[in-house]
């Protein structure tokens, strides 16, 4: 088995844990993890259309293959598919026509996008259906289709609607890496930069030296590049089972994403969700150089990683008045009082509790006159 190590219990609570393993091609037809979670009760797969007819085609093969009562709902992938709620319904309605019952099960294939939307509808429809996620993108592998949230965008706000709610299992199968585009590879190597940056040095240096294999694709009987991953899913559990509900003020994993999600939203999502990340993680680093936690020298790593892996540090255009509204929408999103991360080194995170819009703009110049 070539992943045998790469297994993890995400314990969420007693009643909520969940394995999260790496897997080589889980939907060949000799592979039962799948099959084996369900016996004779209905399934239907929710498939996002970016994996590609082969892929679609194989999983219908494994499906017929182990005799499945099964129904598939082909998608097409991205933020869109979040947008309000045509493609809840459209999940709903396959469900039903299905005949699916509580005890039936929903197996979600797919990026980020696809995977919040389906776990939100399996959470509510008949007051949750089990469901398994197959993340598909370096983003929702690392990231996206590992943790706890799900939800759709309404209103025009991210992730307005949405539960907390867990996966029977999810399995991160990298044989779906080798379709995505430079863009989306960037996308998820913001996300592991994150992680690396709120609190794991040592994975910070691992992407310095070896960021150049994921951008050439090169993900085959690459040690390094598997141990980045896994590393990536290990950090983003850690955090997951320290605060699975997000009751505490602080939320790391959110490092970046008041800019990030504004963003997003202001260019239309132009800026994809790692993209957008990546210039908001830019400009919370330069805040905190400026407030003197964090050295020139890791500024100067951190921006230069950023760049090397092909990820924008800021939209062009983006003002300061711009951005600034979303620190107050992240603000309602934590409830009570902003709690933002910095840095004071990199691996090394601390919580503040104020901005000010003089930080941003400064940020925003810097990036402009001093890096790009
Ligand atoms: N729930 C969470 O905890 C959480 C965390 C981080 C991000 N997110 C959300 O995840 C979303 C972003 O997810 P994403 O980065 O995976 O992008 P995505 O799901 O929006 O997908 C991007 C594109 O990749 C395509 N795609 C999917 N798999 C592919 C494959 N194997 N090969 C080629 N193309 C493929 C999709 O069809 C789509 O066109 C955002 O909405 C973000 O807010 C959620």
């Amino acid at each position: 088995m070539k992943y045998k190590d790469y297994k993890i219990l995400a314990k969420v609570t007693p009643d909520a844990s969940y394995t999260v393993s790496m897997e080589q091609d889980i939907f060949d037809t000799d592979n039962p993890l799948i099959a084996g979670k369900t016996g004779s009760e209905k399934v239907l797969f929710v498939i996002d259309r970016g994996i590609g007819e082969k892929a679609i085609e194989k999983i219908k093969t494994y499906a017929a293959g182990f005799s499945m009562d099964a129904a598939f709902l082909v998608l097409k992938g991205g933020e869109d598919v979040k947008l309000g709620w045509d493609n809840v319904y459209r999940v709903v309605d396959k469900a039903e026509d299905h005949g699916l019952d509580r005890k039936s099960l929903m197996v979600l294939v797919g990026g980020g996008s696809v995977l919040d939307m389906a776990g939100f509808t399996a959470s509510i429809l008949h007051r949750g259906i089990r469901h398994i996620r197959v993340p598909t993108t370096l983003l929702s592998q690392t990231d996206a289709g590992i943790g706890t949230k799900n939800g759709i965008n309404f209103r025009g706000q991210k992730n307005l609607l949405g539960v907390f709610n867990t996966p029977e299992a999810v399995f991160i199968d990298p044989s779906f890496l080798h379709t995505l585009d430079q863009r989306q590879i960037s996308s998820g190597l913001a996300e592991i930069i994150k992680v690396a940056l709120i609190q794991n040095s040592e994975l910070f240096r691992w992407v310095e030296r070896h960021y150049q294999d994921f951008l050439a694709q090169e993900f085959e009987n690459n040690e390094m590049v598997t141990r980045i991953i896994w590393q990536g899913v290990l950090e983003h559990i850690k955090q997951i089972n320290t605060d699975p509900y997000e009751t505490e003020q602080g939320r790391p994993l959110d490092f970046g994403h008041q800019w990030g999600h504004r963003l997003e939203i202001i260019t239309g999502h132009a800026m994809n969700h790692g993209e957008a990340v990546a210039a908001g993680m830019a400009i919370d680093c330069i805040i905190s150089h400026k407030r003197n936690l964090l050295s020139s020298t890791d500024l100067e790593s951190i921006l230069s990683l950023l760049k090397a892996v092909k990820l924008p540090l800021v939209y062009e255009s983006a003002a300061a008045a711009e951005l600034w509204p979303g620190l107050e929408d992240f603000r309602r999103h934590l409830g009570g009082e902003l709690a933002i991360t910095l840095l004071k080194g990199i691996g090394k995170k601390i919580d503040v509790n104020t901005l000010l819009i003089e930080e941003l703009e400064y940020a925003l110049a810097y990036v402009k006159e001093q890096v790009q």
